[in-house]
């Protein structure tokens, strides 16, 4: 997939989109949104899978029909606010496989830790999806698509709800290969690293915490 950064701007995405970003919108919408745009969002960063065809039968005919070619594709949710989107992306996609990778911030270093880490097996032969809402410093998603890397994928794109400018230009010094998927570009990070306009911290708004 080509070129490094692919803006979803359709009109169902970019509503919905305004809505989850409104501060009033309920937890069990912000939800339900997320799993519809992350539908339209799987359809777009799908496109490009290769194909192949499988002889059958229809009613009428034999038929040389389009088939998805290759390995199941794997889907890695970055936690936790990749679950959100790995969810509806799995009911487009029900046969992906599945992985996860857990990052904290150390306060002291900045630096992201890693403290879980369970990806399909061989990697390196199947699109690597990976997911996240936000891409803000850039810092975790630099450090889990390392880790990615270290377990042999090599067709990996990166898949997101909002980005800031900040978080792709390190994406693309760090990993010019991984192409970014995202439904926006917004206009900065603020100092404690939250995306603006934003829509705040994407993980408690669609868990309800706080
Ligand atoms: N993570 C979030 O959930 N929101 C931001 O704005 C930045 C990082």
């Amino acid at each position: 997939m080509n070129p490094h950064l692919t803006l979803v701007d359709h009109p169902l995405v970019q509503h919905k989109l305004t809505i989850m970003r409104d501060k009033d919108t309920s937890t069990n919408s912000f939800r339900r949104l997320l799993r519809e745009i992350s539908h339209l969002l799987a359809y777009e960063v799908t496109r490009g899978l290769p194909m192949t065809t499988r002889e059958i039968d229809t009613p009428m005919q034999k038929m040389d029909a389009p088939v998805i070619d290759g390995k199941k594709l794997a889907l890695i949710s970055i936690l936790r606010a990749g679950n959100g989107l790995l969810d509806g992306i799995l009911e487009l996609i029900p046969a992906a496989r599945v992985g996860f990778v857990g990052l904290y911030r150390d306060e002291e270093t900045l630096k992201p830790v890693q403290y879980y880490f369970k990806v399909p097996d061989e990697l390196g032969d199947r699109l690597t999806i990976a997911v996240d809402p936000m891409l803000a410093t850039g810092n975790s998603s630099v450090a889990a698509i390392d880790l990615l890397k270290e377990a042999g994928a090599k067709n990996i794109i990166f898949l997101c709800l909002l980005a800031a400018p900040e978080g792709i230009a390190r994406m693309k010094e760090a990993h010019p290969d991984v192409p970014i998927v995202t439904a926006a570009v917004d206009e900065r990070l603020n100092d404690h690293g939250y995306i603006v306009p934003g829509l705040g911290d994407a993980g408690d708004r669609m868990f309800g915490t706080k």
